[in-house]
């Protein structure tokens, strides 16, 4: 499975990507508006961080808007994506864009018969939002499952990024369920590293290294 890091802040992703964890980036309109940086600057900075995907979303609603924002955004940088909210107009966009080879994230899916969709549409990314769906009640992670056999089932090539993640839970679930890629966010993506029988074992090995003089290796 694959980490995408769900931001816009660049300090982050050059943190995470110097880790050598990053395989790609998402981010929102919330999440572009919460940096102080234009649009268009930030996702030029983000992709000469990341050779992977970075999905960046159009903001009209309307067919003919959508096609000039995604042509324009797609033109900033070789691995942008497109990211188009599931919308009739959001999907023949998509399908127009496919067919030109320009690449989209299915993104704001909420329900199975929506990431078919997407996926007939020729969506290369179709990103469920399981925090937001728990947040209602219903179970997020039921459904990356569901869109992940339905892509096998069907052979379709989209890729499916659990996404809206709010912890440690959802992504172990995402392991699980096999999803293609999980985007988290740069809190969640850190507490990955670590575990608390991890440092205390750090802690006893060095307790007992320093207790026999051993001194250092070089
Ligand atoms: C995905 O691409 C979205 O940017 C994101 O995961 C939304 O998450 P949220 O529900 O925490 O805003």
């Amino acid at each position: 499975m694959k980490f995408f890091l769900d931001t816009a802040n660049i300090e982050q992703i050059k943190e995470i990507n110097d880790l050598g964890q990053l395989d790609g980036v998402t981010t929102n309109p919330t999440l572009i508006a919460r940096e102080k940086a234009g649009f268009r600057q930030r996702i030029e900075e983000i992709c000469a961080v990341v050779k992977g995907p970075v999905s960046a979303e159009v903001v009209a609603l309307d067919y003919e808007g959508m096609m000039k924002e995604a042509r324009e955004v797609a033109s900033w940088a070789e691995n942008v994506v497109v990211k188009i909210p599931m919308t009739p107009a959001g999907m023949k966009a998509t399908k127009a864009l496919a067919q030109e080879g320009i690449s989209v994230n299915a993104t704001l899916i909420f329900s199975l018969p929506q990431a078919l969709i997407a996926a007939k549409a020729g969506a290369a990314f179709i990103s469920p939002f399981i925090g937001r769906i728990d947040d209602i009640g219903q179970d997020g992670m039921e459904l990356v499952a569901d869109c992940v056999s339905m892509v096998d089932n069907f052979m379709f090539d989209s890729e499916i990024i659990a996404a809206s993640i709010r912890g440690l839970p959802h992504v172990i679930e995402s392991i699980r369920c096999r999803a293609h890629i999980a985007t988290v966010p740069y809190s969640t993506l850190m507490s990955l590293f670590k575990h608390p029988l991890t440092d205390k074992g750090i802690d006893s090995f060095m307790k007992d290294w320093n207790s026999a003089n051993l001194g250092k290796i070089i």
